[in-house]
Protein backbone atom coordinates (compact mmCIF):
# COMPACT_ATOMS: atom_id res chain seq x y z
CA UNK A 1 0.00 0.00 0.00
CA UNK A 2 1.09 3.19 -0.70
CA UNK A 3 0.93 5.57 2.59
CA UNK A 4 1.38 9.31 2.22
CA UNK A 5 1.86 11.12 5.75
CA UNK A 6 0.78 14.84 5.85
CA UNK A 7 2.33 16.88 8.39
CA UNK A 8 6.47 15.98 9.53
CA UNK A 9 5.61 17.41 13.22
CA UNK A 10 6.13 14.49 16.06
CA UNK A 11 3.68 12.60 15.15
CA UNK A 12 4.22 12.57 11.39
CA UNK A 13 7.49 11.18 11.93
CA UNK A 14 6.92 8.92 14.56
CA UNK A 15 4.39 7.38 11.98
CA UNK A 16 6.43 7.53 9.42
CA UNK A 17 9.64 5.80 11.19
CA UNK A 18 7.22 3.22 12.87
CA UNK A 19 5.61 2.39 8.61
CA UNK A 20 8.90 2.68 7.30
CA UNK A 21 9.66 -1.08 9.07
CA UNK A 22 6.60 -2.26 7.24
CA UNK A 23 6.41 -3.78 3.50
CA UNK A 24 3.94 -0.30 2.77
CA UNK A 25 5.56 2.47 0.87
CA UNK A 26 5.59 6.09 2.68
CA UNK A 27 5.93 9.29 1.63
CA UNK A 28 5.80 12.37 3.94
CA UNK A 29 4.68 15.64 2.91
CA UNK A 30 4.64 19.06 4.85
CA UNK A 31 4.19 22.83 3.93
CA UNK A 32 7.68 22.55 2.80
CA UNK A 33 7.03 19.84 0.43
CA UNK A 34 8.76 17.22 3.37
CA UNK A 35 12.28 16.58 1.69
CA UNK A 36 13.93 17.67 4.43
CA UNK A 37 11.55 15.68 7.01
CA UNK A 38 12.23 12.54 4.68
CA UNK A 39 16.09 13.55 5.01
CA UNK A 40 16.10 13.58 8.38
CA UNK A 41 14.05 9.97 8.63
CA UNK A 42 16.77 8.41 6.36
CA UNK A 43 19.66 9.61 8.83
CA UNK A 44 17.81 7.95 10.92
CA UNK A 45 17.49 4.78 8.92
CA UNK A 46 13.71 5.03 7.74
CA UNK A 47 13.70 5.26 4.51
CA UNK A 48 10.73 7.27 2.72
CA UNK A 49 9.47 9.48 -0.18
CA UNK A 50 9.36 13.02 0.21
CA UNK A 51 6.18 14.76 -2.42
CA UNK A 52 4.55 18.12 -2.10
CA UNK A 53 1.02 17.77 -0.76
CA UNK A 54 -1.22 17.23 -3.89
CA UNK A 55 1.34 14.81 -5.07
CA UNK A 56 1.44 12.52 -2.29
CA UNK A 57 -2.03 12.53 -1.38
CA UNK A 58 -2.62 11.63 -5.52
CA UNK A 59 -0.27 8.40 -5.17
CA UNK A 60 -1.74 7.28 -1.86
CA UNK A 61 -4.19 4.62 -1.21
CA UNK A 62 -4.28 5.65 2.39
CA UNK A 63 -3.71 9.63 3.76
CA UNK A 64 -2.72 10.26 7.51
CA UNK A 65 -3.53 13.76 8.14
CA UNK A 66 -0.65 14.15 10.72
CA UNK A 67 -1.48 18.15 10.94
CA UNK A 68 -2.86 20.20 13.54
CA UNK A 69 -7.24 20.47 12.62
CA UNK A 70 -7.18 23.91 11.53
CA UNK A 71 -5.32 22.45 8.80
CA UNK A 72 -7.78 20.43 6.99
CA UNK A 73 -9.45 23.13 5.68
CA UNK A 74 -6.48 24.27 3.42
CA UNK A 75 -6.05 20.72 2.85
CA UNK A 76 -9.06 20.21 1.29
CA UNK A 77 -7.87 22.78 -1.20
CA UNK A 78 -4.80 22.02 -1.97
CA UNK A 79 -5.32 17.87 -3.06
CA UNK A 80 -7.83 15.60 -4.22
CA UNK A 81 -9.06 13.14 -1.76
CA UNK A 82 -11.62 11.58 -3.61
CA UNK A 83 -11.53 7.52 -3.09
CA UNK A 84 -8.64 8.51 -0.79
CA UNK A 85 -8.99 6.73 2.87
CA UNK A 86 -7.99 9.28 5.33
CA UNK A 87 -6.87 9.15 8.55
CA UNK A 88 -7.53 11.58 11.26
CA UNK A 89 -5.27 11.53 14.39
CA UNK A 90 -5.92 15.51 15.94
CA UNK A 91 -7.11 16.49 18.92
CA UNK A 92 -9.15 19.75 18.08
CA UNK A 93 -7.27 22.03 21.37
CA UNK A 94 -7.80 25.36 22.19
CA UNK A 95 -5.12 27.76 21.53
CA UNK A 96 -4.52 28.31 25.32
CA UNK A 97 -4.54 23.90 25.39
CA UNK A 98 -7.60 24.28 28.15
CA UNK A 99 -9.92 22.43 26.17
CA UNK A 100 -11.64 21.06 22.83
CA UNK A 101 -13.24 23.26 20.16
CA UNK A 102 -15.18 21.05 18.70
CA UNK A 103 -17.29 17.94 20.83
CA UNK A 104 -20.76 16.66 21.92
CA UNK A 105 -22.20 17.16 18.30
CA UNK A 106 -19.63 16.90 16.24
CA UNK A 107 -16.13 15.90 16.23
CA UNK A 108 -12.71 17.12 14.20
CA UNK A 109 -13.15 13.96 12.20
CA UNK A 110 -17.00 14.87 11.38
CA UNK A 111 -15.76 18.16 10.45
CA UNK A 112 -13.02 16.75 8.33
CA UNK A 113 -15.34 14.43 6.60
CA UNK A 114 -17.15 17.23 5.84
CA UNK A 115 -14.58 19.30 3.97
CA UNK A 116 -13.21 15.69 2.07
CA UNK A 117 -16.88 14.39 1.12
CA UNK A 118 -14.85 11.91 -1.95
CA UNK A 119 -12.76 10.49 1.24
CA UNK A 120 -13.25 7.63 3.71
CA UNK A 121 -12.60 8.99 7.15
CA UNK A 122 -11.41 6.92 9.80
CA UNK A 123 -10.32 8.34 13.41
CA UNK A 124 -7.18 6.96 14.75
CA UNK A 125 -4.21 7.48 17.12
CA UNK A 126 -5.28 10.41 18.51
CA UNK A 127 -4.84 9.14 22.14
CA UNK A 128 -1.37 7.79 21.06
CA UNK A 129 1.43 10.49 22.89
CA UNK A 130 4.29 10.81 19.66
CA UNK A 131 7.11 9.92 22.57
CA UNK A 132 5.13 6.39 22.17
CA UNK A 133 6.82 5.86 18.32
CA UNK A 134 10.08 6.43 19.33
CA UNK A 135 10.46 4.29 22.62
CA UNK A 136 8.28 1.64 21.14
CA UNK A 137 4.81 0.88 21.59
CA UNK A 138 3.64 -0.64 24.36
CA UNK A 139 3.01 0.35 28.28
CA UNK A 140 2.75 -2.23 30.95
CA UNK A 141 3.65 -4.80 28.80
CA UNK A 142 0.94 -4.68 26.59
CA UNK A 143 1.05 -2.99 23.18
CA UNK A 144 -0.71 0.32 22.94
CA UNK A 145 -4.03 0.55 21.76
CA UNK A 146 -5.72 3.00 19.27
CA UNK A 147 -9.11 2.90 18.82
CA UNK A 148 -10.12 3.09 15.52
CA UNK A 149 -13.83 4.83 14.01
CA UNK A 150 -15.33 5.13 11.16
CA UNK A 151 -18.49 4.34 8.83
CA UNK A 152 -16.61 2.04 6.63
CA UNK A 153 -16.25 -1.46 7.87
CA UNK A 154 -13.78 -2.15 5.42
CA UNK A 155 -11.11 0.85 6.16
CA UNK A 156 -11.64 0.65 9.67
CA UNK A 157 -10.82 -3.13 9.71
CA UNK A 158 -7.71 -2.02 7.34
CA UNK A 159 -6.47 0.64 9.88
CA UNK A 160 -7.21 -2.29 13.15
CA UNK A 161 -4.64 -4.20 11.07
CA UNK A 162 -2.07 -1.75 9.79
CA UNK A 163 -2.30 -0.46 13.63
CA UNK A 164 -1.02 -4.45 14.11
CA UNK A 165 2.03 -4.00 11.76
CA UNK A 166 3.73 -1.48 13.39
CA UNK A 167 2.57 -3.33 16.92
CA UNK A 168 -0.12 -1.66 18.35
CA UNK A 169 -3.62 -3.59 19.22
CA UNK A 170 -6.43 -1.76 16.73
CA UNK A 171 -9.23 -1.69 18.75
CA UNK A 172 -12.98 -0.90 16.78
CA UNK A 173 -14.69 1.81 18.21
CA UNK A 174 -17.47 1.36 15.85
CA UNK A 175 -18.60 4.52 13.74
CA UNK A 176 -17.17 7.70 12.92
CA UNK A 177 -19.43 9.98 15.37
CA UNK A 178 -17.91 7.65 18.21
CA UNK A 179 -14.81 10.05 17.21
CA UNK A 180 -16.76 12.68 19.26
CA UNK A 181 -15.70 10.45 22.59
CA UNK A 182 -12.37 9.54 21.37
CA UNK A 183 -11.00 13.04 21.21
CA UNK A 184 -12.20 13.89 24.80
CA UNK A 185 -10.55 10.87 25.33
CA UNK A 186 -7.14 12.38 24.01
CA UNK A 187 -8.05 15.38 25.78
CA UNK A 188 -7.94 13.54 29.20
CA UNK A 189 -4.82 11.63 28.08
CA UNK A 190 -2.94 15.11 27.56
CA UNK A 191 -4.15 16.08 30.59
CA UNK A 192 -2.98 12.93 32.91
CA UNK A 193 0.25 13.36 30.57
CA UNK A 194 0.68 17.35 31.45
CA UNK A 195 -1.34 18.67 33.82
CA UNK A 196 -1.63 15.72 36.31
CA UNK A 197 1.98 15.15 36.05
CA UNK A 198 1.82 11.06 34.79
CA UNK A 199 4.17 12.22 31.63
CA UNK A 200 3.73 11.10 27.93
CA UNK A 201 4.54 7.21 29.24
CA UNK A 202 1.06 6.89 29.36
CA UNK A 203 -1.69 5.06 27.27
CA UNK A 204 -5.63 4.38 27.44
CA UNK A 205 -6.18 0.53 27.89
CA UNK A 206 -9.71 -1.08 27.57
CA UNK A 207 -8.49 -3.88 29.65
CA UNK A 208 -10.72 -7.49 29.25
CA UNK A 209 -10.04 -10.76 31.20
N1 LIG B 1 2.00 15.28 19.75
C1 LIG B 1 1.28 14.27 20.25
O1 LIG B 1 1.69 13.56 21.19
C2 LIG B 1 -0.07 13.96 19.65
C3 LIG B 1 -0.75 12.81 20.10
C4 LIG B 1 -1.96 12.43 19.49
C5 LIG B 1 -2.48 13.24 18.48
N2 LIG B 1 -1.81 14.37 18.09
C6 LIG B 1 -2.39 15.16 17.00
O2 LIG B 1 -1.51 14.99 15.89
C7 LIG B 1 -1.52 16.16 15.07
C8 LIG B 1 -0.09 16.61 14.86
O3 LIG B 1 0.49 16.90 16.11
P1 LIG B 1 2.05 17.12 16.24
O4 LIG B 1 2.37 17.14 17.68
O5 LIG B 1 2.77 16.18 15.35
O6 LIG B 1 2.18 18.60 15.65
P2 LIG B 1 3.47 19.35 15.09
O7 LIG B 1 4.70 18.73 15.65
O8 LIG B 1 3.22 20.80 15.29
O9 LIG B 1 3.45 19.03 13.51
C9 LIG B 1 2.43 19.50 12.69
C10 LIG B 1 2.81 19.24 11.26
O10 LIG B 1 1.72 19.63 10.44
C11 LIG B 1 2.23 20.32 9.32
N3 LIG B 1 1.22 21.19 8.74
C12 LIG B 1 0.51 22.16 9.37
N4 LIG B 1 -0.34 22.74 8.50
C13 LIG B 1 -0.16 22.11 7.32
C14 LIG B 1 -0.72 22.25 6.03
N5 LIG B 1 -1.68 23.13 5.79
N6 LIG B 1 -0.27 21.44 5.03
C15 LIG B 1 0.70 20.53 5.27
N7 LIG B 1 1.26 20.34 6.46
C16 LIG B 1 0.84 21.12 7.47
C17 LIG B 1 3.42 21.07 9.84
O11 LIG B 1 4.23 21.35 8.73
P3 LIG B 1 5.07 22.69 8.62
O12 LIG B 1 6.18 22.51 9.62
O13 LIG B 1 5.51 22.68 7.21
O14 LIG B 1 4.12 23.80 9.01
C18 LIG B 1 4.04 20.05 10.78
O15 LIG B 1 4.90 19.19 10.06
C19 LIG B 1 -2.39 17.19 15.81
O16 LIG B 1 -3.66 17.19 15.24
C20 LIG B 1 -2.44 16.66 17.24
O17 LIG B 1 -3.65 17.02 17.89
C21 LIG B 1 -0.62 14.74 18.64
Amino acid sequence: MNIAIIGTGNIGKGLARALARTAHTVTVSDQSGGAAAAADLGAAGAQVEAAEVAAAVSGADLVILATPFGAAESLAQAADFTGKTVIDVSNPLTADFSGLTVGHTSSAAEEIAKLLPGATLVKAFNTVFAQHYASGLSVGGRPIQTFVASDDETARNAVIALAGEIGMEGVDAGPLKNARYLEPLGFMNITFGYLLGRGTDIAPLWASK
